[in-house]
């Protein structure tokens, strides 16, 4: 079967996304998950000027998959993302995404007019890392107007290419505030960014273990939250969605699709089962559309309950 699918205009061979954040900054490394079967790749977030993350332990793995991180962020700004987008360039012919991020709306003007520059096939904007507060106030995703502003400015600084605003699912309006950003221009969405923050003690030395003390939780945990999330969300807009939370296998991206996700993004799988995982999804979201007569993955998006 094939699986090529179009989302904001960008034609692609594969649903499937590497998300954000998973995977380093080098242009080779995001050329090999297109390789591996990925149908587009998604940088880490882009900051104008080099950010630095948090110290160490930046991520804890807790089992079945799941991790709980607190990273910062960091990245070298907009130089090494010039590298990293032109290099990629060179090794693929695959859609790329650009994650952008910054801590106030001027700066995510600056940024945004710097990586449309870069010729990305979408820019998404990570208004939703929950570990930021103390450095960057709530995110922006949280509230309803501050996730309108930011969404107007940026679609202003990027011109012609789409944009998607990647929101948190730590709020209870997540379908007024999708409705604000839809209102304020943007093409599509990314849901949902990690879950939290929480915390992990360690009981011996009676200290939080992650250096941030809290981090944003990832993995099949998550799903049945994502799920909702993307169910929320496909009912309050009409542009599409780029769902993701704890997807690992062929099932849990047609139950992604039915929630109302046209494209499906991986990320803490990629830990456990290395950039395989691309080609095995694919493989197994093929066979369950022959098993089910499925022609198109379009029939299926937002179908749960019909
Ligand atoms: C970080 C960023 C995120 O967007 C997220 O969901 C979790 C962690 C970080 O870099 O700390």
């Amino acid at each position: 079967m094939n699986l090529s699918t179009q989302f904001c205009g960008i034609k692609l061979k594969s649903p499937l996304i590497l998300a954000s954040g998973i995977l380093g900054v080098t242009g080779a490394n995001l050329a090999t998950v297109a390789k591996a079967g990925a149908g587009a790749v998604t940088t880490k977030s882009i900051w104008l000027k080099r950010h630095e993350g948090h110290p160490n332990p930046t991520v804890l793995n807790l089992g079945n998959g799941n991790l709980i991180n607190a990273v910062g962020l960091p990245h070298g700004g907009i130089e090494e993302a010039k590298e990293e987008i032109t290099n990629f360039r060179k090794l693929s012919k695959a859609p790329l995404f650009a994650s952008i991020v910054a801590g106030k709306i001027e700066e995510f003007i600056q940024v945004a007019e710097k990586v449309a520059e870069l010729k990305p096939d979408l820019i998404e904007v990570n208004i939703s890392c929950p570990n930021v507060e103390d450095e960057l106030g709530r995110p922006f995703a949280c509230d309803i107007k501050l996730a309108g502003f930011a969404t107007q400015a940026v679609k202003k600084a990027a011109g012609k290419i789409p944009i998607s605003i990647k929101l948190s699912p730590n709020v209870n309006n997540l379908g007024e505030i999708a409705k604000a950003v839809e209102s304020a221009g943007a093409n599509a969405i990314t849901a949902i960014n990690t879950v939290g923050p929480g915390m992990v003690i360690d009981v011996e030395t009676r200290q939080p273990i992650l250096a941030n003390k809290v981090g944003g939780l990832s993995g099949p945990a998550i799903r049945p939250i994502a799920i909702k999330c993307i169910y929320d969300i496909f009912k309050a807009v009409k542009i599409p969605i780029l769902g993701m939370g704890g997807i690992t296998n062929g099932r849990d991206a047609i139950e992604m699709i039915l929630a109302g996700a046209t494209l499906i993004g991986i990320g803490s799988a990629i830990t456990d089962e290395g950039v395989e995982i691309f080609g095995k999804i694919n493989k197994e979201i093929a066979e369950w559309c022959k098993l089910h007569g499925v022609k198109n993955l379009n029939e299926l998006v937002g179908t749960v309950g019909k």
